[in-house]
């Protein structure tokens, strides 16, 4: 048996699977805390209720995390956490990424490290901390993503033992292709750090786990095969079986229009991420802030589950009688605009009815995935298949507006767990 886990913004979910049929034999799931700034001791804490919910590892041959990208976990010296971990979608390093691109020029980052720093991606946290926290910043000796952290803590490592404490332990850090091309300071281009980047940053150097191919692995404590675990949008890639010419579009927490390609693309303009994939070749990306959550919200203005606004939305004619939303909540990261927020137009005596509000909900949040997808289009992704997935993809109108917003025939696979069973492919993978 294999496990996969993934580690997201909101919950921890595992999966233990049969290697042979591929069939999910149990499942476990735990919450994590809300917010944009989180003790990593938590996702620790949910992982093992949610592996104990799973019916434990001690039938498992091997595992693998799957994890929310980008978030800043700092280790001092003696492995221990720093300050609650700053996550993909805290905006407050906005200014620290604008300076970092007037230092180092959007074009010239583009071409080092796949990536023009916005406020999600780990280099922005950096500089904040070496910014507004000098002294946490001068105790950084180790700098790793959640699911890197993760992965080394489930693997027996961890801070407060003189045993694993130290720089021994810190060295034992590994991460994934995905999951470094997020930090910008990593090239998936040449598959090496950007050193003079991340010391740029932060101000000094510091370890940072060693990047494993995409058939490496390392061992637990226990003996057991680990997987080099991937970025979740770079797993749920592997869990739903996209090849290249393939698109996903996910609908969750963060809006993401993805897709495998033999190519890596650096775009000067930011609007694409240059990342890699799990499998050993490039996933281009588009991330949105305001995805799933705009339909919660609109829903919860209307006083109606997502059944009813999804029956509203889709009793509307196409353009909602002119009322547009654009639905920037949470500020917006693509486009770059941190401090933006959500506004609705075309208001007339005639338009402003539920049903147009629900659909202009729709049509906004697909449109910024829309968007998402011409940017692919535009830096040469072939785009022949739309996988729809997460959340959002289970609403009726969603998936009946999608194709008329896309221009692009769309697939709904069934609802699935895909981010873990990625991660549980990984781990097969390597037995
Ligand atoms: C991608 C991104 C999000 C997170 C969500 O760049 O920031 O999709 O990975 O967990």
């Amino acid at each position: 048996l294999v496990m996969g886990i993934d580690s997201s913004t909101q919950s921890c979910k595992v999966v233990v699977v049969d290697d042979v049929s591929g069939r999910v034999l149990r499942e476990g799931r735990a919450p994590h805390p809300d917010g944009t700034s989180v003790d990593p001791e938590a996702w620790w804490v949910a992982l093992q209720r949610a592996i104990e919910l799973a019916g434990g590892m001690a039938d498992v041959a091997a595992w693998s995390i799957g994890g929310q990208q980008h978030g800043l976990v700092a280790l001092d010296e003696a492995g221990r956490v720093i300050r609650d971990a700053l996550l993909w979608n805290d905006t407050r390093s906005a200014a620290a990424a604008a300076d970092l691109v007037s230092e180092f020029g959007a074009a010239a980052l583009a071409e080092r490290t796949g990536l023009v720093p916005v406020a999600s991606f780990t280099i922005s946290k950096l500089r904040w901390l070496r910014d507004h926290e000098p002294e946490n910043a001068a105790r950084v000796a180790a700098v790793a993503l959640p699911h890197d952290w993760l992965t080394w803590r489930l693997r027996g490592f961890g801070p407060g033992d003189a045993a694993n404490a130290g720089p021994a332990a810190l060295d034992e850090l590994v991460t994934d292709r995905s999951d470094a091309s997020g930090t910008g300071y990593w090239s998936a281009a040449t598959g090496a750090y950007d050193r003079d980047l991340l010391v740029a940053a932060l101000g000094h150097d510091v370890i940072v786990p060693r990047v494993l191919g995409a058939d490496e692995f390392v061992l637990d404590a226990d003996g057991r095969r680990v997987a080099a675990g991937a970025g979740d949008n770079a797993a749920s890639a592997l869990g739903v079986g996209a090849g290249v010419g393939d698109v996903v579009v996910s609908i969750g927490t963060s809006g993401t229009v993805f897709a495998v390609s033999e190519t890596a693309v650096a775009d000067p303009s930011g609007t694409v991420a240059g990342f890699a994939s799990a499998d050993g070749h490039h996933l281009p990306l588009v991330c949105t802030l305001n995805a799933a959550r705009v339909l919660d919200v609109t829903a919860a203005l209307l006083g109606i589950d997502h059944d009813e606004l999804s029956r509203l939305a889709l009793s509307a004619e196409p353009g909602a009688g002119g009322l547009a939303l654009v639905p920037y909540f949470e500020g917006e990261r693509t486009p770059n605009l941190p401090d933006a927020t959500a506004s609705l137009s075309g208001m007339t005596l005639a338009s402003t009815t539920r049903e147009n509000l629900a659909r202009a909900a729709v049509e906004g949040l697909l449109g910024g995935l829309g968007a998402g997808l011409d940017a692919l289009r535009a830096h040469g992704v072939p785009l022949r298949r739309v996988l729809l997935v997460g959340g959002g993809a289970r609403s009726e109108a969603v998936q009946r507006i999608a194709p008329l917003v896309f221009g692009l025939e769309v697939e709904v696979p069934e609802p699935g767990e895909y981010v873990a069973l990625g991660a549980a492919e990984q781990a097969r993978r390597i037995l």
